[in-house]
């Protein structure tokens, strides 16, 4: 099949890391019968917003609705539009209005990165990330009351659907299953938030019933998060509400060096809408316009992209390339992994060892 793709570079960085994963699917293309029907996308960035008052045109969702995937760089550009109008005006508006309900990271450790948490080797850090994507803690739903006075209150809801938690539950399992480990680590915190939380961790029982083969360990953010420095190898697959996925992304990948590795999947598994797949990072305006940022989150995330749609010998091609290159000579790694290559150099590297296979 011929998958039709949307590329996004968006800003800053996004628009130096984009053109190196284009490289690798042009390699991959080549080497593999993947047919990719690529649409470059130059709106949903802080330059269109410059030009138009706006972040996209008024028909965004037409224009992209029968793509298959979207390959998305990063958007932000706070020296001229806030950041809560770019995110909220281009890439929460994709995960919204394409229901990605799951934001999938992978969190690994590398051969040839130096690790942050002591006496830790590739192989003792290799579990994903399951976040859910479109409600929990994150809404607008609440209010101010008695503003002003000594008696101001603020309430902020949280939403918890039956729907929205056992569909990214499922997702979980079904990950947790298909893995030679088969655990699982729910997220909860049902001793402090004691309505949603204690719901939520039976919803994970429940689904755990028609998972019998996996091992469940629930276990409260807070302890949690330690684990994640203290004792990673525990880990498999965790899944976690909004917000603690939210901040467990980020702490799980900063356990694995430099953030300029880390790649996240936006996924609407029934494949009703296009999911998105980009680096983890931002726009990295304080890097920007040197062609110093490392493609490798954003080159991992586009065979994060050819993995879901189904081309897994491309997925496990760029993987390889990636792993051997950094392994490889300091001259073809760059400056956040302690090497001396641009982003140019780097990404044809890397497409170089994928068309070698
Ligand atoms: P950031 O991720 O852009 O940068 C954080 C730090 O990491 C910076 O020092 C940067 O130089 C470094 N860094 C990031 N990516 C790198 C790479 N590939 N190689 C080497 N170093 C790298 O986060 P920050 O500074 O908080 O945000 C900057 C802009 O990006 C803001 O407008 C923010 O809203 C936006 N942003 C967008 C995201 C997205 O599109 N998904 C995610 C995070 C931030
Ligand atoms: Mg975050």
């Amino acid at each position: 099949p011929v998958h039709r793709i949307a590329v996004i570079p968006g800003d800053g960085i996004g628009k130096e890391v984009m053109p190196e994963a284009l490289r690798v699917l042009q390699a991959v293309q080549q080497r593999f019968s993947v047919q990719l029907d690529l649409t470059p996308i130059a709106w949903a960035s802080c330059d269109h917003f410059a030009a138009h008052g706006d972040m996209m045109p008024p028909d965004w969702k037409a224009q992209l609705q029968d793509q298959h995937a979207l390959l998305f760089g990063a958007v932000g550009w706070p020296a001229t539009v806030p950041d809560n109008v770019s995110l909220w005006g281009s890439l929460l508006k994709f995960r919204r209005e394409f229901d990605q309900y799951i934001n999938l990271r992978p969190v690994r450790l590398f051969e040839g990165v130096p690790c942050p948490l002591a006496g830790r080797k590739p192989g003792d850090i290799d579990y994903f990330i399951v976040r859910e994507n479109t409600e929990g803690e994150y809404t607008k739903l609440g209010g101010i009351m008695f503003e002003g006075t000594e008696r101001e209150v603020v309430i902020q809801e949280s939403v918890f659907s039956r729907h929205g938690s056992d569909r990214v539950l499922k997702y979980a399992f079904e990950l947790a299953n298909s893995r030679p480990r088969k655990h699982l680590t729910v997220a909860t915190k049902s001793n402090g938030i004691a309505i949603s939380m204690p719901w939520w961790d039976g919803r994970a029982d429940a689904m755990h019933a028609h998972y019998p083969a996996v091992a469940v360990d629930k276990q409260h953010i807070d302890i949690l998060s330690a684990r994640f420095v203290l004792q990673p190898g525990r880990f498999d697959v965790v899944v976690a509400s909004n917000l603690f996925g939210d901040i467990l992304s980020d702490l799980g990948p900063a356990t694995t060096g430099t953030i300029g590795l880390a790649p996240s999947a936006n996924l609407n598994p029934e494949r009703t809408f296009p999911s998105l797949f980009e680096p983890v990072h931002g726009s990295a305006p304080d890097i920007y316009g040197q062609n110093i940022a490392n493609p490798v989150a954003m080159i991992w995330s586009a065979a994060l992209m050819l993995q879901f749609l189904g081309e897994q010998a491309a997925h496990d091609a760029i993987l390889r390339a990636i792993e051997a290159t950094l392994t490889g000579p300091r001259s073809e790694v760059t400056r956040d992994l302690g090497g001396s290559a641009s982003t140019t150099v780097m990404g044809q590297a890397i497409a170089a060892r994928v068309a070698a296979g």
